[in-house]
């Protein structure tokens, strides 16, 4: 990562360029992105001469074809103007957008849906997607730069190579692959005290599925399903998807309101993040733990326990999962290695209680195929070997910086005008800024400045209380995340 502030000429535009070697784009690309957003941002002035290429390309140092080609592209989308003999300047007309794609003809109604989709298409789906940005704190997306390519690759070579015949065929489970099942029993013991065998685990390929499985299992739809408000919304999405109502925990600055589970009338789940509330990052403590424990097995009613990004504390001793505390209580316990490895594996489990073992093992052959039985294998070997916990380790000091990198920039930048919550843990936080300002307006000048700032409304089942923000730090490196702040504090 290269940032250079310093030069003359970069001290009156007044920004830093960011390139990355490293990066997915050619350096080129990358020149051409970062000065078309300061000129839509207005940082680049209309009439603003700019250096030239030479110049350039030495203060950045990157070859001359480098600067020429960004400068070119620009040119010709008018975003700059070369006048010859006298340099480059930005414009004093920007261009037009370009026109609108002509409307496609609405297409024939299609055949009648469902109840179910009826509900998915009147949900709207997912949110649009955020623009490519170097200073994207949208949650949830770890490292990839320091994803594990040398045994992970090793491993996965080597199972490709041997082309076990149980591999290439269907496989006899519909649990997952055996070896993985059982790494993934002896993993979760050791490091989260889950109380499990490998016949309770099953291989799914997202979060997402054990929310279908334990919704489709455990609850008809117009029953009630308990879960935290704010909360995470694939959770939300499935459980309105599925017909079933929400009963919202308030997840307050203060922590976790169990409260609302007293009342009478049947709850058939509760699903909780209880080690770092998402997106709160508040720790649920041992007697709330406790207090949950008792009121599904008093009431009968599951809890699913995802516990998505726990690997990952900073300070002090993490809690066991809340499974492990109670064998009599109806636990589902889910987890990813979305957060620990990449989201692309599309590898995750589930854990269920010992009597639903042979019922989820039968829905999910019905609902959906195993992830990939080679990738499943390598992973396997991956934890056996002990390269999962030798990178969760590497990757807490990693994320640990990151972290400290965020909130020293956010102190320095905005002081006492910003609150810092939650837990030092996972790979987001949660802010409130204490300056009254609208939160769209942040958002805007945020975007305006090339930031990604996600607003906690998204996260809210009702109005969300004004000011708060979430940050993810973990794919951001820390020269990123200082230089995101400053744009957003420089933002107003
Ligand atoms: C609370 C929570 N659970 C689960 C996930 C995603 O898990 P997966 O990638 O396995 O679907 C996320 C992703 O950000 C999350 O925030």
């Amino acid at each position: 990562m290269r940032n250079y502030q310093s030069t003359s000429w970069m001290a009156a535009m007044d920004f830093p360029i960011l390139l990355d070697p490293a990066g997915p784009l050619p350096l080129h690309r990358q020149l051409y992105r970062e000065l078309r957003q300061a000129i839509l941002a207005g940082r680049l002035a209309p009439g603003q001469r700019l250096p030239s290429t030479r110049a350039l390309a030495r203060q950045l140092e990157v070859s001359r074809s480098t600067a020429a080609l960004g400068y070119e592209q620009l040119v010709s989308e008018g975003y700059l103007e070369a006048a010859r003999g006298s340099g480059t300047f930005v414009p004093h007309t920007l261009p037009a957008a370009p026109p609108a794609a002509p409307r496609r003809p609405a297409p024939a109604p299609g055949p009648r849906l469902s109840r179910f989709g009826r509900r998915v298409a009147a949900e709207g789906g997912e949110d649009a997607p955020v623009p490519p940005s170097f200073y994207d704190f949208s949650p949830g997306c770890p490292s990839l730069e320091d994803f594990p390519r040398a045994p992970w690759s090793r491993l996965l070579a080597r199972h490709a190579r041997r082309a076990e015949p149980e591999l290439l065929d269907y496989g006899p489970d519909p649990r997952g692959h055996g070896p993985l099942r059982e790494a993934i029993a002896d993993y979760l013991r050791r490091s989260r005290a889950v109380r499990c065998a490998a016949d309770q685990v099953l291989v799914l390929s997202g979060t997402q599925q054990a929310l279908d499985l334990a919704l489709r299992l455990l609850v008809e739809p117009g029953e009630t399903v308990a879960m935290e408000d704010p909360g995470y919304p694939g959770a939300r999405r499935a459980i309105l998807a599925h017909g079933a109502r929400i009963l919202p925990l308030p997840a307050g600055d203060a922590g976790l309101d169990l409260a609302p589970l007293e009342r009478p009338g049947a709850c058939r789940l509760a699903y909780l993040t209880p080690s770092h509330q998402f997106p709160t990052g508040s720790v649920l403590d041992l007697p709330g733990r406790l207090r949950l424990l008792a009121w599904a097995r008093e009431r009968g009613t599951a809890l699913l326990e995802d516990d998505y990004d726990s690997e990952f504390r900073y300070r002090g001793r993490p809690l066991p999962a809340m499974q492990g505390l109670d064998p009599e209580a109806p636990v589902l316990y889910a987890g990813t290695f979305s957060k620990v490895l990449a989201p692309a594996l599309h590898l995750a489990y589930l854990v269920v209680p010992p009597a639903l073992a042979e019922v989820a093992a039968r829905a999910r052959r019905l609902t959906s195929r195993e992830p990939s039985a080679l990738e499943q294998a390598a992973l396997a070997d991956f934890i056996r070997e002990g390269h999962l916990e030798r990178h969760v380790r590497r990757m807490r000091g990693v994320y640990a910086r990151r972290r400290e990198a965020l909130v020293e920039s956010l102190l320095r930048h905005f002081g006492a005008g910003v609150t810092i919550l939650g837990d030092a843990g996972g790979m987001h936080l949660m802010v409130r800024f204490r300056d009254g300002r609208d939160d769209a307006a942040r958002v805007r000048r945020a975007a305006a400045a090339g930031v990604v700032l996600p607003a906690m409304a998204r996260y809210h089942l009702g109005p969300a209380p004004p000011g708060g923000f979430i940050l993810g730090f973990a794919g951001l490196s820390p020269a990123r995340i200082r230089e995101g702040v400053r744009r957003l504090a420089a933002g107003g």
